[in-house]
């Protein structure tokens, strides 16, 4: 990063006890060659690896430790808003743990709980490839990846306990480019309209058919693109808890088709991600009333609209991009109705809790990128959204 291209911050460095933490010292100093400014918090177990001095020496500010240090009793807070990027380097197992449970008797611990998602948060895990490899650890990981943070996953390695593994600590250099990468300007904000969750056709009055669909995938870009700057509309099953978004709740196939056709002819969207699961078919009459269980009953069911045949006539963008998902049952799919920019791929085996294997094809179905958990499928959407290269 040279320093005409720079894009300065404030970063909150803080710094666990670990026998990675001399790295921690070569990082701040890099920081702060580069023009950021820096805070460090040291925890009760860094101390006993590095000193306040070298930091302190580096920033010329005083390193915070104690929760309830004379004169920072706000620093829990205060430094959490102060910061455009947080960074734990490295996280020790004990912290980690701490975190994922939202223990707040330390600095660390409540700064992490004052922590809104609303701007980066790096974790770099440094340790014995055991304790990586635990499966408390790798749930603590998972839980607070779900929550928004990002994890630097460490390297195999020699380890300084003398065993060799997965625990290596990222470098001070690949760290400085994971958050270069991740502070350079975005491109203007784009205008984005997500469909999530599923419909539900009527049977008769309190019966319906639906299908398995949480709308979390949905709801996962729905937050990551609107903290990074985006403009959403959120088109959803069921509402959210989403406070600074705009939110549509549909119930059936064609309850939605009129509000996603409102929506692009009314409002002018650079991208149209399409994660709900819509029905191929409705029952043909819906009953009045309640509908008596004593007899064996039939269903007519009839072909739903295919609503996303149909959305670039809807659009008032006619450069719309859309992003469709796809999910088979199997590897078999065919691709060819989906008149789709992108397309995403993945077989419902794959697809479970934080994991979420699959591939993403472009216009002319050839495959461009694969990920293996929803954090990955996200940082690649949001990547062809923003433009740049994944
Ligand atoms: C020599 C030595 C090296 C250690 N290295 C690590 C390490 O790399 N990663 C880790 O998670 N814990 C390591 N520990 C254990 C932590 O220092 C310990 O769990 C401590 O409570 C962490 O404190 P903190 O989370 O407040 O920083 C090490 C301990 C010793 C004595």
């Amino acid at each position: 990063m040279s320093n005409s291209n720079r894009n300065l911050k404030k970063i909150l460095l803080q710094v666990n006890g670990s026998i990675a933490a001399f790295k921690a010292v070569a990082l701040c100093s890099k920081l702060v060659q580069l023009g950021h400014e820096v805070e460090v918090v040291l925890s009760e177990g860094a101390e006993n690896f590095v000193g306040a001095a070298s930091f302190e020496g580096f920033t010329r500010r005083k390193v915070h430790s104690g929760l309830y240090d004379s004169g920072q009793m706000m620093a829990h807070i205060d430094l959490e808003r102060w910061a455009d990027v947080i960074l734990l380097y490295p996280a020790s197992a004990n912290t980690i743990g701490k975190l994922a449970n939202g223990q707040a008797d330390s600095l660390i611990g409540a700064l992490f709980l004052a922590h809104e998602f609303n701007k980066p948060y790096l974790i770099a895990p440094a340790m014995n490839q055991a304790m990586y490899k635990h499966p408390s650890m790798q749930e603590n990981l998972k839980k607070l990846e779900r929550w928004g943070v990002t994890i630097l996953a460490p390297t195999d390695g020699f380890l300084a306990c003398g065993e060799t593994g997965g625990g290596r600590l990222i470098e001070p250099e690949a760290m400085l480019e994971t958050l270069n990468h991740m502070l350079e300007p975005v491109g203007p904000s784009k205008k984005i309209l997500i469909t999530s969750g599923g419909t539900s056709e009527p049977i008769d009055a309190v019966r319906s058919i639906t299908n398995f669909s949480t709308g979390e995938t949905g709801y996962r870009l729905a937050e990551k693109l609107r903290k990074s700057g985006h403009t959403v509309t959120l088109l959803q099953s069921k509402l959210s808890k989403f406070e600074s978004m705009a939110q549509l709740s549909y119930l059936t196939t064609d309850d939605f088709a009129n509000q996603l056709k409102n929506k692009l002819e009314t409002e002018s969207y650079d991208f149209l991600i399409h994660a709900a699961a819509v029905a191929d078919y409705r029952v043909d009459h819906t009953h009045d009333g309640k509908i008596q269980s004593e007899s064996p009953l039939t269903l007519n069911l009839k072909p739903t609209q295919k609503v996303i045949q149909q959305v670039r006539n809807w659009s008032q963008n006619k450069n719309l991009n859309v992003i469709s998902f796809k999910l088979t049952a199997d590897s078999a799919m065919k691709l060819e109705n989906y008149d789709s920019e992108w397309i995403i791929h993945n077989e419902l085996r794959n697809v479970k809790g934080e994991n979420h294997e699959g591939t993403i094809y472009n216009r002319d179905r050839n495959p461009q990128f694969k990920f293996k958990t929803k954090s990955e499928m996200t940082n690649l959407v949001q990547s062809i959204i923003e433009g740049s290269n994944p």
